[in-house]
């Protein structure tokens, strides 16, 4: 696991898209993990940036986001579908056949589309790498505390703090979803890189207990721990309550140094 602090979000999200752009360019049919919230918004348009300016291409990557809210219709506002499509897909040249997002209504059937997207995950191959958020309850994905370290995609019921947190998205009266479907830890871990991003103070301690806690579940970020290359890419505010901040600048800096001298593209 790695911890790279960036002095602001800005910083972030340029960081994310240099580890996006270089797996890119080794493999131009990427399978990515998306997600979706404020966090990914300045990486999703430092992304488009690179589009427009043809340093980029998606012509031939196929995406698979992390989760989408169970009775909201894919062009609802408020849906991870009509997200993506706003803030990502319709300003770059992704084939939209290669998105894919878990889409439930309230007619189908939610246990058949979580067991058949984690059949579209497996048949593209597997997630070579998946971008996170965090919730301020350590939530990953909507993998709410509690869930199984052996978790595939399924339907999650959504805890009180989290319905808080993106209440803000909805106006007064309007239908907030409880309930969601979403990748599992499993899922999750199955992913070849991780990158998960967090900015601001209200991030700190999830972040903290993620990183430095013990691996429980009732910190699922905290199982990011067993992963094999998680990179916890963080700005200087969702840093402030990590106690080994020094030693993480280090290894950066000196990863940083290698990565120059040797022109090791992924590390
Ligand atoms: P946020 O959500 O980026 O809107 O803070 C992150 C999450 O809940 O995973």
């Amino acid at each position: 696991m790695q911890v790279i602090i960036s002095s602001d979000p800005q910083s972030v999200a340029d960081r994310a898209s240099l580890f996006i752009k270089r797996k890119l360019e080794k493999n131009p049919q990427l399978i990515l993990g998306l997600s979706t919230g404020s966090t990914p918004l300045k990486l999703y348009q430092k992304l488009i940036n690179l589009y427009k300016k043809q340093l980029m291409s998606f012509k031939t990557t196929t995406t698979f986001n992390l989760d989408e809210y169970i009775g909201l219709a894919s062009d609802h506002p408020q849906s991870y579908h009509y997200f993506m499509k706003e803030n990502f897909f319709k300003h770059i040249d992704i084939n939209l056949t290669n998105t894919y997002i878990p889409q439930c209504n309230q007619k189908q059937n939610p246990f058949l589309i979580a067991e058949t997207y984690e059949e579209n995950i497996k048949q593209c191959g597997g997630i070579d790498l998946q971008i996170l958020g965090i919730g301020r309850n350590g939530h990953i994905g909507f993998n709410e505390p509690s869930s199984s370290l052996s978790s595939k995609t399924r339907i999650k019921t959504l805890t009180k703090e989290t319905i808080a947190d993106n209440s803000r998205f909805f106006k007064q009266g309007e239908f907030q979803p409880i309930q969601a479907i979403t990748m599992g830890m499993q899922t999750i871990l199955a992913a070849k890189m991780i990158i998960l991003l967090a900015t601001g103070k209200h991030k700190a301690e999830a972040v903290q207990k993620a990183v430095e806690g013990p691996v429980s579940a009732s910190c699922p970020a905290s199982l990011l721990q067993f992963h094999q290359h998680t990179v916890f890419l963080i700005d200087e505010d969702a840093s402030s309550q990590l106690k080994n901040k020094s030693y993480y600048y280090h290894v950066d800096d000196l990863t940083q140094k290698i990565e120059n001298l040797y022109r090791l593209s992924d590390i």
